[in-house]
């Protein structure tokens, strides 16, 4: 539910009630328990606006708010600050009816939007490296949250198929025929060893050359043997899809070749609208205030990154029809985008009230604080960091039971992959972010493995009840209404999340939650001998709506639970 909007609602029928025009009305969340629950912190602005008194205009609003529904109490202080504390009776049956429900009371947006998430986007002529991993997580689970809500959303990924490499790598892959499906399970030395034919023989370098001119002019045998290498190698990005449990199929690949004939289209178009001038032979758009132009085509006719993105802009807002189009890419690029932006609008590829975003994620650090290598200095494949972290969950849950070989082996992946894809998504991602295995796979702090480890420990107070729990949720002090109105917070959480693109206020919910119910489990004992039976029936329902808050914000970030650690 909306909790926030509920509670700006009657703050609206208080101004109503009282002839006070002003709107909008926006409380906030009470920042300390003895603030209450939220703070109503526009009686100071108003009265400057009306030249009076903020605490008699708190006041006269405080006259006015009804108490005998969302609201119980509202105390004035300070300069006029309203400090509001929800009625018990008014949770419970909000906490009672979100338990039952299929979404958790969470509503379906009205007005959806087409909604394009662009992620992953990896270069087909290199394996999957570690920076692939936080545009393919973050994408997804924007991707997630948008659809969880409403929205329609179309995933693209924008993979890297299209360049001069290419001629060298099927002229090589043409020349070690089958055996290179094999070899080329190591894109990197299959581009290493292409790079070496290429340098030594004059005569490979010719034949690649040539090669780039066939594919670019349509030759069925250049042609085939490009989209031979092109499964096979978007073929490892899948592998790593699956072991990631990240929903993209091929169905989602708009390639950068998607876009080829209408390259000349994008240059023809800018003409048209303007923005097109010639510099140093190249075509290019300057923009107000920037330095550096965007080049569009090369001076031999050679289109560029921008040039695919822009005909991709075009693609998406008029054809697919996207209203909001996210970018999920290294905060490296931001210059790039904030370009190619502009220009889309500039030349009326992207109508105005499309919104356009770069949702920018820093880099990956080793413990040293340097960018994220092997030890040789090379670049960490994707694969053999999932394949680690699930070897290393093994090692951390060996001696926690009494599992089977198989059972450690799921649990293993679950909490493995888990770890790795929270680290990630639980930090602000903007910020570089330091990848240190021993403090990801903690059963304690804000980590996946606590998350689950919370989920699990409730679904064992289940099974030792012996049921499921039916009763109804009523509140019985302080800690239980606390726990209550954060779970009835769980939906504006989302909204916000969704709004700034950004997973880690999702984990950071989660933490308080979990946390926040560990204290209550502590305190408020429930299948323990002399609870009353409504008592024990409503903290089994509240701890079960955690358990489901827990388990449904994890699938946003695209994380099991497991039943039992
Ligand atoms: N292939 C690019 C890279 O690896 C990412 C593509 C991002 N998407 C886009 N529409 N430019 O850097």
């Amino acid at each position: 539910m909306k909790l926030k909007q509920e509670v700006n609602q009657v703050i609206q029928a208080a101004f109503d009630e009282a002839g006070i025009d002003a709107t909008p009305i926006s409380v906030s969340e009470a920042t300390k328990p003895e603030f209450g629950d939220f703070q109503f912190n526009g009686a100071m602005a108003l009265a400057k606006k009306l030249g009076k008194n903020p605490r008699e205009i708190a006041a006269t609003i405080v006259e006015h708010l009804k108490t005998d529904g969302v609201i119980a109490k509202a105390e004035i202080a300070g300069p006029g600050f309203i400090n509001l504390w929800l009625d018990d009776n008014w949770i419970a049956t909000r906490s009672s009816e979100a338990v039952a429900d299929a979404r958790l009371g969470i509503g379906v947006k009205e007005n959806p939007i087409k909604a394009i998430v662009d992620y992953s986007g990896p270069n087909m002529a290199k394996q999957m490296h570690v920076g692939h991993l936080r545009s393919t997580i973050i994408g997804d689970t924007l991707a997630n949250l948008l659809e969880f809500l409403g929205d329609e959303v179309i995933r693209q990924n924008h993979i890297g198929d299209w360049g001069t490499q290419f001629g060298m790598l099927i002229a090589y892959l043409e020349e070690t025929g089958e055996e290179s499906s094999v070899s080329l399970r190591d894109l990197e030395q299959f581009y290493k060893d292409a790079k070496k034919r290429f340098d030594e023989d004059p005569a490979f370098a010719d034949k690649a050359r040539e090669y780039v001119v066939k594919i670019q002019s349509g030759d069925s045998h250049c042609l085939g043997l490009w989209q031979k290498f092109i499964d096979i190698s978007l073929g490892h990005c899948e592998e790593v899809y699956e072991k990631l449990g990240v929903n993209l199929s091929r169905e989602d690949v708009r390639a950068e070749s998607f876009y080829n004939d209408e390259l000349p289209k994008v240059i023809d178009a800018l003409k048209e609208a303007g923005k097109l001038q010639e510099s140093d032979g190249a075509q290019c758009v300057f923009l107000e205030g920037d330095e550096v132009p965007v080049i569009v085509q090369k001076g031999d006719g050679g289109y560029l990154y921008a040039t695919t993105d822009l005909a991709a802009l075009h693609y998406r807002a008029q054809v697919l029809g996207a209203k909001r189009i996210s970018y999920v890419v290294d905060a490296r690029q931001a210059g790039h985008f904030k370009q190619v932006f502009r220009v889309a609008k500039e030349a009326g590829f992207v109508p105005e009230d499309v919104k356009l975003e770069h949702v920018a994620f820093g880099t990956m650090m080793d413990k040293s604080g340097k960018p994220f290598k092997t030890r040789d200095g090379g670049t960490v494949k994707l694969i053999d960091l999932l394949d680690e972290a699930v070897e290393r969950a093994k090692e951390a849950i060996k001696d926690k039971s009494d599992y089977t070989h198989e059972q450690i082996e799921a649990l293993a992946k679950t909490i493995g992959i888990g770890a790795v894809k929270y680290a990630d998504l639980s930090i602000n991602r903007e910020s570089n972010y330091i990848f240190d295995w021993d403090k990801m796979l903690s059963f304690e702090g804000n980590t996946s493995l606590y998350m689950q480890y919370a989920y699990a420990r409730i679904q064992s107070i289940f099974r030792k009840y012996g049921k499921q729990p039916e009763g109804e949720i009523v509140i019985g002090d302080e800690l239980e209404h606390r726990l209550a109105m954060m779970l009835l917070r769980f939906e504006d959480v989302l909204e916000r999340a969704a709004e700034d693109a950004a997973p880690s206020q999702i984990t950071a919910y989660l933490y308080d939650l979990a946390t926040l119910f560990m204290k209550f489990y502590e305190r408020n004992p429930i299948l323990k001998e002399g609870v009353a039976e409504e008592t024990r029936q409503s903290r089994l329902q509240l701890a079960n709506l955690t358990a489901k808050t827990i388990k449904q914000g994890l699938n946003l970030l695209g994380i099991d639970v497991v039943e039992r650690l």
